[in-house]
């Protein structure tokens, strides 16, 4: 048996509602594939803030560094200000460990009422199947700017956008790779329009590297159209590159045409495999249902199939999407965000009858 060392990281709210059924789901695929877990646990949340000051010890990031992958639930709590546990926890990793991928696959499952009629299942022809490659380490999300003249009439906030040919370049390959192997097209998110600096630079370099990839098909749309079109003709995209911001909405807004939020999954990769990657649901640690046992597991339960397909066992993870496909496909054990009664521990467990 191949034996891999996972970190998890549950964090906050329902975070540490639906870590379990991602390691349960884990443990049993990785049974019938002679793939074995262990599982090294951390606290690193809000509640660790609030008792030791900071959200994961100062060697935080050594300790995980030597770990296959890491498996993260959620962070955000009360008391706590986002941009304190997510700049604490969350944003350090994908910048440390260069995970500069997000992969944030969305499609519409059978038995699953997507909020707009003409929405068909992926597996279907002509259904809902794309995957949005997010920009993760740089873009937006940056550290350069402040705050100036606090409290003043004047006050005001700055925050450059950084964006770097290597970063940009590397991500655009990434994109045009994927297409390869799914349906040959890109669509880039651009704001070319009014965003004069840094997006006529993005939209420069996916050109540069869209003529390594003969076979694909590409197309740039300003993100407001985009926006619009993935709710007016969502099957129409197969691979969407994005900037770190526009991805990030974009694959919310996916996510919901698609049913719910609480499915999508994500992969924080480094593909060069320096790093160990991360793997973490969508969503957030959604307070206005946390501790009452109905979140959705299968957002981070598909995040674990992504993390079995990055660890070398695409059949495994193969296995699991299959088991989340026909779960949904019979149309009972949904939970509420689905429009069903089921709590996440019988979502779960359908699941795992489907596996075992
Ligand atoms: P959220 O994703 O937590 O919740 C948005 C809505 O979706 C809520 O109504 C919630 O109940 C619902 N929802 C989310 N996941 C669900 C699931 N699995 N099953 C059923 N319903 C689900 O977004 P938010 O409210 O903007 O953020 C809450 C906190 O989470 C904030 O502190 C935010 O910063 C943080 N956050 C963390 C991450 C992360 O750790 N990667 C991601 C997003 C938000
Ligand atoms: C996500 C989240 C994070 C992001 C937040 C919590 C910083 O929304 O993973 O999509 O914006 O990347
Ligand atoms: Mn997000």
């Amino acid at each position: 048996t191949t034996a891999h060392r996972i970190a998890l990281i549950p964090g906050d709210g329902i975070g540490t509602e639906v870590i379990p059924p991602a390691t349960a789901v884990l443990d049993a695929v990785g049974r019938r594939h002679g793939v074995s877990f262990g599982y090294d646990e951390f606290d690193w949340s809000c509640q660790r803030y609030a008792a030791e000051g900071a959200m994961m010890p100062d060697d935080g990031l050594d300790r995980i560094r030597d770990h296959d992958a890491i498996l993260l639930g959620a962070v955000g709590w009360a008391g706590v200000p986002d941009h304190v546990s997510l700049w604490g926890l969350l944003i350090p990793i994908r910048r440390a460990f260069r995970q500069y991928v997000n992969l944030r696959p969305i499609t519409v499952f059978d038995g699953v009422r997507s909020p707009l009629s003409g929405a068909r299942p992926g597996d279907t022809d002509g259904g809902v199947d794309l995957v949005v490659v997010r920009e993760n380490t740089e873009g937006e999300y940056s550290e350069v700017g402040g705050r100036f003249g606090r409290g003043t009439d004047g006050e005001l906030a700055v925050q450059e956008a950084v964006f770097t040919r290597t970063g940009v370049a590397r991500i655009a390959d990434y994109a045009f790779d994927l297409a390869t192997r799914r349906r040959n097209h890109v669509t880039s998110a651009t704001k070319s329009n009014g965003i004069v600096h840094t997006m006529p630079f993005w939209d420069s370099i996916v050109d540069e590297r869209a003529s390594a990839f003969p076979g694909v098909t590409w197309r740039s749309e300003h993100i407001d159209a985009l926006a619009a079109k993935v709710v007016l003709d969502p099957s129409s995209f197969d691979v969407i590159v994005a900037s770190n911001l526009f991805g990030d909405i974009l694959s919310d807004l996916a996510a919901a045409v698609a049913g719910s939020i609480g499915i999508a999954p994500s992969g924080n990769l480094n593909p060069e495999r320096e790093f160990p990657s991360m793997f973490e649901p969508v969503h957030g640690s959604a307070p206005d249902i946390a501790g009452r046992g109905v979140a959705n597991p299968l957002g981070a339960i598909w995040s674990a199939s992504l993390m079995l397909d990055h660890l070398g066992h695409p059949e495994a993870g193969a296995e699991v999407l299959t088991a989340i496909r026909e779960t949904l496909r019979t149309g009972e054990t949904l939970t509420r965000d689905l429009g069903g009664t089921a709590t996440t521990d019988d979502l779960t467990r359908a699941v795992l009858d489907r596996l075992a």
